[in-house]
């Protein structure tokens, strides 16, 4: 099964693709994830792409389509894959039409004062992990024992362009895939649990 979530920043998509990677057993790519990794690894791409995020803007779609395309030519996406934070533009997804079918656009519905609450209190591990200081007060991640940091990102400036980009260049993907069929809607404002019950009720 191959599946795009597609949400506002802080909707909640990665902490439901650590669970729906592992209820379908198919690998979770957060283009998010591959660049804070170049970032940390001091790499040319983390460089560049770093110059973008720290202002909540997009990294340019051509560099963001090849390292996608890169990674679901790998043999684990064979059996499906889910997308996170991919593709955020019109153009990205026309580039992703001639590189792999879709089965699902799992559209996270949710209320504005909720993301921004959600950010606000976010703690990220390197491995990918998130948690909400109001669940997790404790700034050790549960699952590799590393010490979680608040992300650059997630500062008040910041999180306002990241919304405004969101709204005018990735919301108008609902309608792209709603013409073409693929948009399931999930009201998102409930816990994480309660999520996830209903993306797999409605995925299958
Ligand atoms: P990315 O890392 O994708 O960030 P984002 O889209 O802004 O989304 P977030 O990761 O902030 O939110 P999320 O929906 O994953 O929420 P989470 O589960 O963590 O992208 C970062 C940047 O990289 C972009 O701004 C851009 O510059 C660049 N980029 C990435 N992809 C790109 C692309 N395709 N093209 C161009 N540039 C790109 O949850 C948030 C918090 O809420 C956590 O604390 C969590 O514990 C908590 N939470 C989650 N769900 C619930 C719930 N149900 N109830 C209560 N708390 C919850
Ligand atoms: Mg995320």
């Amino acid at each position: 099964m191959n599946i795009i979530l597609l949400g506002a920043p802080g909707a909640g998509k990665g902490s439901q693709a650590t669970k729906l990677k592992e209820y379908y057993a198919i690998p979770h790519i957060s283009t998010g994830d591959a660049f804070r990794s170049n970032i940390a690894r001091g790499t040319e791409i983390g460089v560049y792409a770093k110059s973008f995020i720290d202002k909540g803007q997009l990294v340019p779609d051509d560099l963001t389509v090849k390292i996608v395309e890169e990674r679901l030519s790998h043999d684990d996406c064979k059996n499906g894959f889910l997308l996170d934070g991919f593709p955020r533009s019109i153009p990205q997804a026309e580039a992703l039409e001639k590189i792999a079918k879709i089965d699902y656009v799992i559209n996270f519905v949710i209320d504005t004062e909720k993301v921004v609450k959600r950010l606000g209190g976010r703690r990220t591990c390197a491995c990918g992990e998130t948690y909400h200081v109001s669940t997790h007060p404790s700034n050790i991640c549960d699952k590799c024992g590393k010490e979680l940091y608040i992300r650059q990102d997630d500062n008040e400036e910041t999180i306002r362009n990241r919304m405004a980009v969101y709204e005018k260049t990735t919301a108008p993907l609902v309608g792209f895939y709603k013409e073409r069929g693929l948009v399931v809607d999930v009201d998102a404002n409930g816990t994480i649990e309660e999520t996830f019950q209903k993306i797999i009720e409605l995925v299958k």
